[in-house]
């Protein structure tokens, strides 16, 4: 039984199988396609939405554990042994130091960024961090993260689709073309109904999306490449405007919660860099993953990393930090902050306009990687053989990319995008410390693997990376715990009814009896 959960794939098995023609992907992407696909992905809503509510903080009127950031807790209990001093309504700001926590989490995601590129530069196949896992831990830990990974890609993606759709309708109202709420706001928020029927543009923009991805991955990554020159563009244009509207006086208190806030802001936005691993489940579609891969995750997170710290500083400049805990400065900081200083109408539609852009083509990105995830488990046997059918013209996952649609598109036109950003944020983090771990396993089992890509100074490296991410975990709700252990729950479930009888593996066993 053990060696069943703990059974693993290998490496030569996994690039064999990725050759076989029934399951063969195109090979069309390069270095900087990769690097435009990782910008795509990483710049979508979060810097737009998240970056004013981070630094202003949370309140809750009625005080919960639920509430409670889970380091606060433990910290807590190790220093006065209960948790009469933990704060319960909410978040502390974090101010103009949400700058810092940027930083912070960029350099978290460098250290799992490396370990991903070691990886994907030794197992170039389909489906991230699931695929190095089965290669890596053995099938229990592998279907853990591949099922982990949903959270990441598709709940993510609702975030961001409603987050479009919020952005969709001020914009349009802005051309005097007035959506009803009724089609055109979340179902459910903030605990209760809302009378709204259904989120229609967040629907509608996952599923032309789809229509696009069906088609072939290189228009689609064609279509990213302008998406991201927009976006890219939009970003500094609002760094030169909103740089002139600057009063050095709103950065001043610069840090209101000191260290505590800008680790709790850090969890926040740490989803602002979800999407940079997503380039590694490109892998199978790259033409030469060994030496581009590495290179399109590490330049994707530097560009952004410098675009993040630049909006922070600026927003955070223009306004006090104060100003974005509610209503529209919550939910278009940006905008918000333009329209009240007085920045021409021209450049609010361009940053806007660009905004929408970012949004569009994290969608993309996201929608992709996560078919070949599913692709991936399903070619192990782990989900049932449709999700890894190709199309015979196209050569994309289409029944994978059509099931991503809807798991994506009928939530994004149900709820708010409050918690979904949190409970992928403990998804992906959790994969961070897999992958991390990964490494250190692989290096000690196959030293002499060919890896065109090492992590400098292992085990040490991965081991801060496993510390960095597991720290910003714990800077998460304990309501955002309960929800992640209930779903890898839902996931075990489903493990042992379906996928462990179905696997490879069971089923080679099966055939040698
Ligand atoms: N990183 C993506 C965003 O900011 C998910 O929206």
């Amino acid at each position: 039984m053990n060696s069943q959960l703990l059974r693993v794939k290998s490496i030569d098995k996994l690039l064999a199988d990725a050759e076989a023609p029934e399951h063969r992907l195109k090979k069309t992407l390069g270095p900087w396609s990769l690097t435009a696909l990782g910008i795509g992905a990483i710049i979508g809503s979060g810097i737009f939405v998240l970056t004013g509510t981070a630094a202003a903080g949370e309140y809750f009127q009625a005080p919960s554990i639920l509430h409670a950031q889970v380091l606060d807790l433990v910290v807590n209990y190790l220093r006065h042994g209960g948790s009469a001093a933990v704060l319960m309504h909410g978040r502390p700001p974090a101010g103009p130091a949400i700058a810092i926590s940027f930083l912070l989490v960029a350099i978290a995601c460098s250290f799992a960024g490396l370990c991903y590129a070691e990886l994907a530069s030794m197992i170039p196949i389909a489906g991230s961090a699931y695929t190095y896992s089965y290669a890596t831990l053995g099938e229990i830990f592998a279907w853990i993260i591949g099922w982990d990974l949903i959270l990441e890609y598709a709940v993510s993606n609702v975030a961001v689709a409603v987050g479009f759709s919020g952005y969709a309708k001020a914009q349009l109202g802005a051309f005097g073309l007035n959506l009803p709420d009724k089609w055109a706001s979340p179902v459910w928020a903030s605990g209760q109904w809302t009378g709204s029927y259904f989120n229609l543009p967040g629907f509608l923009i996952v599923f032309i999306l789809t229509l696009l991805l069906v088609r072939g991955v290189r228009e689609s990554a064609e279509a990213n490449n302008v998406m991201v020159a927009i976006k890219i563009g939009a970003i500094l244009t609002f760094l030169v405007v909103g740089g002139m509207l600057v009063n050095p006086a709103n950065w001043k208190p610069f840090a209101p919660s000191g260290f505590g806030g800008i680790v709790t802001g850090g969890a926040i936005v740490f989803f602002t860099y979800i999407g940079f691993d997503s380039v590694s489940t490109a892998a199978e579609e790259c033409r030469s993953p060994q030496r581009d891969l590495p290179f399109g995750i590490i330049a994707s997170l530097v560009v952004c990393t410098v675009l993040y710290i630049g909006v922070a500083i600026v927003l955070l400049g223009m306004l006090k930090y104060v100003t974005f805990a509610s209503g529209d400065a919550a939910e278009a900081p940006v905008a918000y902050a333009l329209q009240q200083l007085g920045a021409h109408r021209f450049f609010r539609s361009i940053i806007v306009i660009g905004a929408l852009m970012g949004m569009i083509s994290s969608l993309l990105v996201f929608q992709y990687g996560q078919a070949r995830i599913w692709y991936a488990m399903s070619r192990d046997g782990l989900l049932p053989r449709l999700f890894s059918a190709v199309h015979p013209r196209f050569k994309t996952p289409h029944w994978s990319t059509w099931i991503a649609c809807f798991a994506v598109g009928i939530p994004a036109g149900l709820v708010d995008i409050g918690d979904a950003a949190d409970l992928s944020n403990i998804g992906t983090l959790f994969a961070f410390v897999l992958v991390s771990l990964g490494v250190i396993f692989l290096r000690r089992k196959q030293p002499e693997r060919p890896r065109t890509f090492r992590v400098p100074l292992v085990p040490w490296f991965p081991l801060i990376s496993i510390i960095l991410c597991g720290g910003l975990m714990m800077g998460l709700t304990v309501i955002t715990w309960i929800r992640f252990f209930v779903w890898l729950a839902l996931g075990l479930l489903i493990y042992a009814g379906y996928s462990r009888k179905h696997s490879e593996f069971a089923r080679s066993a099966g055939e040698r009896s």
